[in-house]
């Protein structure tokens, strides 16, 4: 049985903050974050959206991309670190808001998130036990962002994006690889308002319920795994990076993909990249990529995709398929 993406779709809320904005907010400027980042602006949600509301769009638009009745959907599974509550679960919200019948939950392992959620929801499939599956990953990175601190609030946007996974006549599901290591936790962490140190005035007050990150550790990170997960999936399919037609990775820095494409000696076009438009949003990232390379028509029956993210955890991991539609 051949397993594959049936459609894509996705969904960024319509305020848009720029380099420019963020430079009135904090001691920044478009120059020092175009050249260290290659983002220009970024998405943030109004008050009255939360993660759930961009996953239900994104949802909305993957199921009218796989020409599906909503209703043939068993399983749904957000991959998000910003969910709506602590319980109920984002999906279990999205499941409602879709109003259809099916089991849901979320999945957390940050910007590899999505990567985890399609494996899982591939296996499901291929297990037998359902015969689709949504996989979405959303994020509203604003809300756990401190925007005093210019080392992480030039980085991060909010956005959504889904994939309806099932079978296929052609192509599918090739090869993946999972990957964490805890030990590497304190890089990027939000510290309190969990069980650790739930929310308290003081740690309102330390800032300590917001994302922080060590920037240049998480960099080296992202540098040595990106390629080790890439020649993991390829060495599992025997094929190699000139067999690929396109690199959709997690959009967290531009260097950080210029740096893979030299390392795999694969042209940039090959690396699908939006970031300048979202920013990094984490386990949204992938998905709202690869849905704007199949709108934009950059992906054709037959076509080899890897799909690449990197992140808390710290996790890593990758998925290699062949395009169905
Ligand atoms: N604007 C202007 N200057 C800034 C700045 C900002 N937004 N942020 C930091 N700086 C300053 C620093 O204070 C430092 O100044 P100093 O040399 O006087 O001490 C200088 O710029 C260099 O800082 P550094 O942290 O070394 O920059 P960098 O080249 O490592 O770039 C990141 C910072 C965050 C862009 C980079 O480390 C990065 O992209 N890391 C990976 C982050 C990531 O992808 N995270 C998510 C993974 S899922």
């Amino acid at each position: 049985m051949k397993i594959g993406v049936l459609g894509t779709g996705s969904f960024a809320p319509e305020k848009i903050l720029t380099n420019d904005d963020l430079a009135k907010m904090v001691d920044t400027n478009d120059e020092w974050i175009s050249t260290r980042t290659g983002i220009k602006e970024r998405r943030i949600a109004s008050a009255d959206e939360a993660t759930s509301d961009l996953a239900y769009r994104a949802a909305l638009n993957a199921i009218d991309n796989a020409g599906i009745d909503k209703n043939e959907i068993e399983l749904v599974i957000v991959a998000t670190m910003t969910s709506d509550h602590f319980t109920p679960s984002t999906a279990a919200l999205v499941q409602d808001k879709l109003g259809i019948k099916a089991a849901a939950f979320d999945l957390s392992a940050a910007c590899t998130g999505f990567i985890y959620a399609f494996t899982t929801g591939y296996s499901f499939i291929k297990a037998g036990i359902y015969k689709k599956v949504l996989v979405i990953g959303a994020e509203t990175m604003s809300r756990v962002t401190d925007w005093t601190d210019r080392g992480t609030c030039i980085l991060f946007g909010d956005g959504a994006g889904a994939v309806v996974l099932g079978e296929t006549e052609t192509g599918g599901f090739i090869s993946s690889h999972l990957v964490a290591d805890g030990s590497g936790a304190c890089e990027l962490l939000v510290p309190a308002g969990g069980s650790r140190t739930p929310a308290s005035h003081e740690t309102l007050d330390n800032k300590d319920v917001y994302l922080k990150m060590n920037g240049r550790e998480i960099f080296k990170f992202a540098v040595k795994v990106f390629p080790e997960t890439v020649e993991n999936i390829l060495e599992q399919a025997n094929i190699t990076a000139d067999d690929i037609d396109l690199f959709v990775p997690h959009q967290a820095n531009i260097r950080i993909i210029e740096s893979i494409s030299k390392r795999f000696k694969q042209p940039m076009e090959k690396f699908y990249v939006n970031l300048h438009k979202y920013g990094n949003t984490s386990g949204a990232s992938v998905p709202l990529a690869l849905d704007e390379a199949n709108r934009e028509g950059r992906l054709k029956k037959g076509d080899k995709v890897v799909i690449v993210g990197f992140g808390g955890g710290l996790t890593y991991g990758s998925i290699l398929f062949e395009w169905s539609k």
